[in-house]
């Protein structure tokens, strides 16, 4: 077969095909002259992350201060908050074009696209976080959700004067209610129930042998394209529905791909995302897929200092070559077997 990888192009940016309902908004980034391959810092101090919900004091103090930073900076500038959102609005609604003359479009979700791009889209920001407040070692902390006291909405994204707050989010859904993993937005409400959501997390992550089931399928240029999530996205999916307003047209902000981004929370749900993807591999014998046009793929985003970088798939999957890790917390799932 043709090797065909994924390999974002700038000048292919274009008006996103965004759902009913939604305000129409151009989600491309601002255009770079110049694009610099992705090198890897040396040096850098390891970056820990952390259950949000056992984020406090200083730490609290800086992630806040950190995201108010972030909104405060003009929406042109790629680091800003609505340029942070946009990304995944460009990256989900086919604002980027897989060749000149063919649909369909370039999609991270429903493919093996997801786990490399979200982990990329991560680490920008949370650089970017550090940046602002000058703190190299500032880490992004992480939704908790596969453990009972980390089940409901994390207490710093609730204060309505913080802001970490995001006002479109499920009122029915707020702290104590625990997150449902098998929510269905037209079904009956199940949240809260503590062991179904261990049997959940178990059979998309501990059951899962291959990289296939894990990952989901695969995506190419020239074709071999198929739309099914894998198990890792499809255990993250129910979160994001579950938080996102039902009175909004498309359950905004965290249960629609466009604007899920302008929910602080949605980083730090991806960031649990992530850690299951490290659990996997180092505590499940997962292993990453080996595909060529999975390693080569690539993607743009802007750095810390406002260059555009392109990064490879493949440099992503040794977390440790980046810079971070996550707390070890108990998997009170690993036995979970249903
Ligand atoms: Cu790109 Cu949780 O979605």
């Amino acid at each position: 077969a043709v090797a065909n990888p994924v390999v974002t192009d700038q000048n292919s940016c274009g008006r996103p095909n965004l759902p009913a309902g939604a305000k129409p908004i151009p989600c491309c980034p601002p255009k770079a002259t110049n694009i610099s391959d992705f090198v890897f810092p040396s040096n850098q101090p390891l970056r820990v992350r952390k259950p949000a919900h056992l984020v406090t004091g200083d730490e609290l103090a800086k992630y806040k201060e950190a995201i108010r930073l972030m909104r405060a900076l003009p929406d042109d500038d790629p680091r800003s908050f609505t340029q942070q959102a946009n990304i995944h609005c460009a990256y989900c609604h086919d604002s980027y074009a897989l060749d000149s003359t063919l649909p369909p479009q370039v999609k991270v979700h429903f493919n093996w696209l997801f786990a490399p791009f979200h982990r990329w889209y991560l680490y920008f920001y949370e650089k970017i976080l550090g940046s602002l407040i000058n703190d190299p070692t500032f880490a992004l902390p992480f939704w908790n959700w596969d453990h009972s006291d980390g089940m409901d909405i994390p207490a710093i994204f609730t204060d309505r004067r913080s802001s970490l707050f995001d006002a479109k989010r499920n009122a029915n859904h707020q702290p104590p209610v625990l997150v449902d993993l098998d929510w269905n937005r037209r079904g009956v409400d199940t949240s809260g129930e503590v062991d179904k959501n261990y049997a959940k997390v178990y059979k998309c992550i501990a059951d899962v042998k291959g990289p296939a089931c894990f990952f989901g399928s695969s995506f190419q240029a020239g074709g071999g394209v198929s739309s099914a999530a894998g198990s890792l996205e499809t255990l993250h999916n129910t979160c994001h529905s579950w938080t996102g307003d039902p009175t909004d047209p498309n359950g905004e902000d965290m249960g629609s791909f466009y604007s899920s981004g302008r929910d602080p929370i949605f980083y730090c749900h991806h960031s649990n995302v992530d850690r299951l993807w490290t659990i996997w591999k180092e505590k499940f014998g997962g292993v990453d897929l080996s595909d060529k046009d999975y390693l080569k793929s690539s993607f743009l985003f802007y750095d810390e200092n406002k260059n555009l970088v392109r990064v490879r798939s493949e440099q992503c999957l040794d977390q440790s070559k980046l810079g971070y890790k996550y707390m070890d917390v108990p998997i009170l799932w690993k036995n979970a077997k249903p």
